[in-house]
């Protein structure tokens, strides 16, 4: 597939305050919008749930496995990731950029990857749409739903649609040595893979559980998507001069999880 096509992650903890319910960090997201506004790739952006999807996921005690949960709870947490969506996409308009809101509940057939629907992200990037989806509670089958975080839907995309640059944004400057140091690990290759339990982040979740595990899920499907021959980097979103670089094959601060297959 010949592509042209940067597929970005705007973690939980860029867009909002992880450590204090359902609040979003305006400035951040603005300030991201205003980057965005700079760059001519097409580009889908997926987004965490931070203090809006987990903080209610935790109340309602919903997971990532597939189980009967309280109704109410799915209507809740689904309904705060939307208002989340739309604080989003209400900045990225602001700017005169053009996001189209999807659930990711469109991109499941039976709890499986519907690649056709995927597919069509891409069709509309190509018409100056900037499609932008999210981790959410989502139908599985036989009236069971199952938590699907936004590091997954990445993992989902980037298969299917082998985008040019696919980027996580943190709320840290990528992966660090260990924790003393703080140096940023600038390259990981598969012999990373032995030492990846070494890793430490400084993502801190002081209040709120993160029910889709945090940067160890990153961690993992950052793997998967190298693993697939694609680079992976792994940013700063508050520091969001780094997304222009990274897109524009400019020197940024980060991680590159070089892709191998
Ligand atoms: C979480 O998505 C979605 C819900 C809890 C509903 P992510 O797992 O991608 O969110 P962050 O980026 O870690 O906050």
């Amino acid at each position: 597939m010949n592509n042209n096509l940067v597929v970005l992650k705007l973690g939980g903890s860029v867009i909002t305050f992880k450590n204090k319910p359902l609040s979003a960090n305006y400035k951040a997201i603005k300030n991201i919008s205003k980057i965005l506004k700079r760059l001519t790739t097409p580009l889908i952006i997926v987004h965490g749930g931070g203090s809006y999807g987990h903080y209610w996921s935790v109340k309602f005690d919903m997971h990532t496995e597939p189980a009967k949960y309280d109704p109410h709870g799915i209507s809740t947490v689904h309904s705060s990731m939307l208002t989340l969506n739309i604080i989003i996409v209400d900045a990225l308009e602001k700017e005169g950029l053009n996001p189209y809101g999807i659930s990711p509940s469109t991109f499941l057939n039976n709890g499986k990857p519907y690649s056709n629907k995927i597919k069509e992200l891409k069709k509309m990037t190509e018409h100056n749409i900037i499609p932008i989806t999210y981790g959410d509670i989502v139908y599985i089958k036989n009236n069971k739903y199952s938590i699907l975080s936004g590091d997954v839907l990445m993992t989902m995309i980037s298969r299917i649609l082998q985008p040019t640059k696919i980027i996580f944004a943190l709320n840290v400057d990528g992966l660090y040595n260990n924790i003393i140091d703080k140096k940023i690990i600038k390259e990981i290759n598969f012999e990373f893979e032995k030492k990846k339990q070494r890793v430490i982040n400084f993502e801190r979740d002081l209040t709120i559980k993160d029910v889709t595990g945090g940067i160890k899920r990153k961690v993992e499907e950052a793997t998967k998507i190298a693993r697939t021959g694609k680079d992976v980097i792994f940013l700063n979103g508050l520091d969001p001069i780094q997304i222009e670089k990274a897109v524009k094959d400019k020197q940024f601060k980060g991680t590159i999880f070089k892709g191998k297959i």
